[in-house]
């Protein structure tokens, strides 16, 4: 935080540095780096804290410039911690997993005001009645988040991953200018910190990042909870740069000063004192939501209130939070293995909207089952607008008495998919009309068949068009072939247009013929070459997903395509065979041994490999090829002389290994090299660790 006073220093010393004049010693860029970065920090808090700009977008990126130039010029002046360093590590190309400090636990929820006063009750039966009180601040709905400070430098930033282990995305935290590279915790005595909060995205910009997708033709994101957990899990920092996040700090994970010594309930006694502690270090600390109360009856009034305003809040709220103030107390009542005794969430009542279910469509899928689909009047629901919510089957309709004309009650579970919640029957005008379900396909006619103790009403005919324009938009969708540049509509156009009849003829496609037609340029051409071209050596359970065999979804594939050389190999295995495989019931054995036993897909596989698709396993499907590393964890430290550090962890994950960033008693194995330091004599002092080297590595998986 910075003082009225400081603010005007700061403001001063930008408009200084615009108009200074080039370095021209060593000592003199020292200086000028050093008063830049203080400048730049300074805007970025007042932009990404305070949300409010006290400087022009151009005047501050002349300042970043100036700051990226000179450290270009001088690169011994370059610091891990320096402003233009949050965007400027480039890829990362795995996530490692990390272990936290102190496990990140969960939250027990309570609904209503009878839990509230159960937990009280409880509180006050563990640490007594005496000067409780109770901090209430919102529940953000978003992606948790844990920083580690180490000498006031971010080191560190991971997720939650399942509270024990989360992976380290600390290059992607920096790119988030609401995360300080650098905080003043020395000035509380902290030596080591680790703060945790939750990555949010605005209302306003993930409705703006829908409304850019939509007008780009890309898909919608579904809601800002998983597209800020996404966007912090991708893999080009730039890229996260760009998606808008925040950091909001609610809590200080754990603080110790130079000799180790736990800073927290001495020095900053209670939750209330961390969040202003926090907001002074620079963090988005939820301040100004914060409340203190003493009784049930104020807090259940607080968390009303804000269920009230959670529709007209900026940033996405599913409920508050309910801590114990007192960190003394706090460590009184201690937690379970799943979440600490002294806090609760009070959950909001799910978002509901009113809409009209104008009509249903019978949509056929690819595997001839027939789903009914509500077309509703367009309503907008946490973020998106809904339009149209799968009925799921007959049953269903008959269950929840659906008629066309009603007037229905949408949710979204899990924030997600949205469904029918209920019918409103006090709405209705007697001019509702029953869903009739046919029993002919509407895409073929043919009798529609459901057998006996099934929900779904099935189209049997393996012709039927609809099923077949499924089968080849599912062969070439993202999880499946992955064909670039041939997307469901480009299906749909060939396939009417005749240049396609089955999934065949993708791999024997007159291209001339196709940069005739209308729409089509030389590069979208090549761009659809190029796509099919390369999902000829896509990996054999890619090919098993595509084909689209019944009940194989991608974890199926990949067992079964391990298990043989050749998928042709099948045709020789009884289901009693495939059912001794990982994973594969009577149902599943019996999906995969017709469909080997089916003329019309072995004449597709052959055709497909004559066509230069690869039929066969291949050596990555196959890893790990064995398990000598048998889930041990392993790390590498210091000089490697036999094969990079990516290899090294290639070497491990491919012998059923795993990798872990740093040195703690879930360490099996340091393979430490030449130089190692501190990690070596952290591990010294842990008996259970073996280090071994290079070699001794080499032997374990040869
Ligand atoms: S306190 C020991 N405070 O809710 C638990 N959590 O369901 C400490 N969350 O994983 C959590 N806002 O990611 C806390 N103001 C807040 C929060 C909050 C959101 C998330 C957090 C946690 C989840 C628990």
């Amino acid at each position: 935080m910075y003082t009225p006073a400081q603010e005007k220093e700061y403001l001063d010393l930008s408009r200084r540095m615009l108009a200074t004049p080039e370095p021209q010693t060593q000592e003199d860029a020292d200086k000028i780096v050093k008063d830049l970065r203080d400048a730049i920090r300074f805007h970025d808090w007042r932009y990404y804290v305070q949300a409010e700009a006290v400087i022009t977008d151009f005047d501050y990126d002349q300042l970043f410039k100036r700051l990226k130039d000179i450290e270009a010029q001088y690169p011994a002046l370059m610091l891990a911690d320096s402003p233009t360093q949050r965007v400027a590590l480039g890829l990362t190309e795995e996530f490692v997993a990390v272990e936290h400090n102190l496990p990140m636990l969960s939250l027990d929820n309570s609904y209503n005001e009878a839990d509230i006063t159960e937990f009280d009750t409880r509180l006050r039966k563990l640490v007594g009645t005496e000067g409780i009180e109770y901090c209430v601040e919102p529940k953000f709905d978003g992606s948790s988040i844990a920083l580690v400070y180490e000498n006031d430098v971010l080191v560190r930033a991971a997720t939650r991953g399942d509270g024990v282990m989360g992976e380290d995305i600390t290059n992607n935290a920096k790119a988030l200018k609401s995360i300080p590279l650098r905080a003043d915790f020395s000035k509380y005595g902290i030596v080591k910190a680790e703060v945790r909060g939750e990555v949010i995205i605005r209302n306003e910009v993930f409705s703006a990042m829908n409304e850019n997708r939509r007008e780009l033709g890309l898909k919608t994101f579904q809601n800002s909870r998983n597209t800020a957990a996404g966007a912090l899990r991708l893999k080009d920092s730039a890229e996260v740069a760009r998606r808008g996040l925040e950091a909001i700090i609610y809590q200080i994970g754990y603080a110790v000063d130079k000799d180790g010594k736990n800073v927290l309930g001495n020095g900053i006694e209670s939750h209330f004192e961390s969040i202003q502690t926090l907001y002074k270090l620079g963090f988005n600390a939820p301040v100004k939501e914060l409340g203190k109360y003493t009784t049930v009856q104020q807090i259940v009034a607080h968390c009303a209130e804000w269920e009230e305003k959670r529709n007209s809040f900026p940033i996405e709220i599913d409920g508050m939070v309910i801590k114990l103030d007192n960190y003394e107390k706090q460590q009184q009542t201690g937690s379970t293995s799943h979440h600490p005794r002294w806090a609760i969430a009070f959950k909001f009542k799910a978002r509901q909207a009113h809409s009209v279910l104008e009509r249903v469509e019978f949509q056929v899928g690819r595997t001839g089952a027939v789903t009914p689909v509500a077309k509703i009047t367009p309503v907008p629901l946490a973020g998106v607008t809904i339009g149209s919510i799968s009925l799921h089957n007959e049953d269903f309709i008959l269950e929840k008495d659906i008629m066309l004309g009603d007037t229905v009650l949408v949710e979204r579970a899990g924030d997600v998919i949205p469904y029918i919640a209920g019918v409103i029957t006090t709405a209705r005008t007697g001019n509702e009309i029953p869903i009739i379900f046919p029993r002919e396909c509407p895409s073929c006619n043919s009798t529609l068949v459901k057998p006996d103790g099934e929900a779904i009403w099935r189209c049997v005919n393996l012709d039927c068009p609809v099923q077949q324009e499924e089968r080849i938009i599912h062969f070439v969708s993202k999880g499946a072939m992955d064909i670039e540049g041939l997307g469901k509509d480009i299906v749909r156009r060939f396939l009417a247009e005749g240049i396609i009849k089955q999934v065949q003829d993708i791999y024997q496609l007159d291209y001339d013929h196709i940069g005739r037609l209308e729409g089509w340029k030389e590069r979208s051409v090549n761009n659809l070459k190029h796509g099919i071209e390369a999902s000829k050596s896509q990996p054999l359970w890619k090919l098993f997903t595509a084909l689209g065999i019944r009940h194989i979804g991608n974890t199926t594939a990949k067992v079964l395509a391990k298990k043989v050389k050749s998928a042709l190999d099948y045709q020789t295995w009884t289901q009693e065979q495939l059912m001794e495989l990982e994973d594969i019931g009577p149902k599943v054995a019996e999906s995969v041994y017709d469909f080997f036993h089916t003329e019309a897909n072995i004449q597709l596989l052959t055709e497909l490999q004559q066509l230069g698709v690869n039929i066969e396993t291949k050596l990555e499907e196959v890893q790990p090829a064995n398990n000598k590393l048998d889930g041990k964890s392993f790390l590498f430290t210091g000089t490697l002389t036999k094969f990079t550090r990516d290899e090294a962890q290639g070497l491990v994950e491919q012998n059923g290994g795993k990798l872990i960033s740093g040195v703690s008693k879930n360490l099996d194995y340091l393979v430490a090299g030449p130089g190692a330091g501190s990690k070596l004599t952290k591990a010294q002092s842990i008996p259970t660790i073996q280090i071994i080297d290079e070699d001794v590595f080499l032997e374990m998986i040869s």
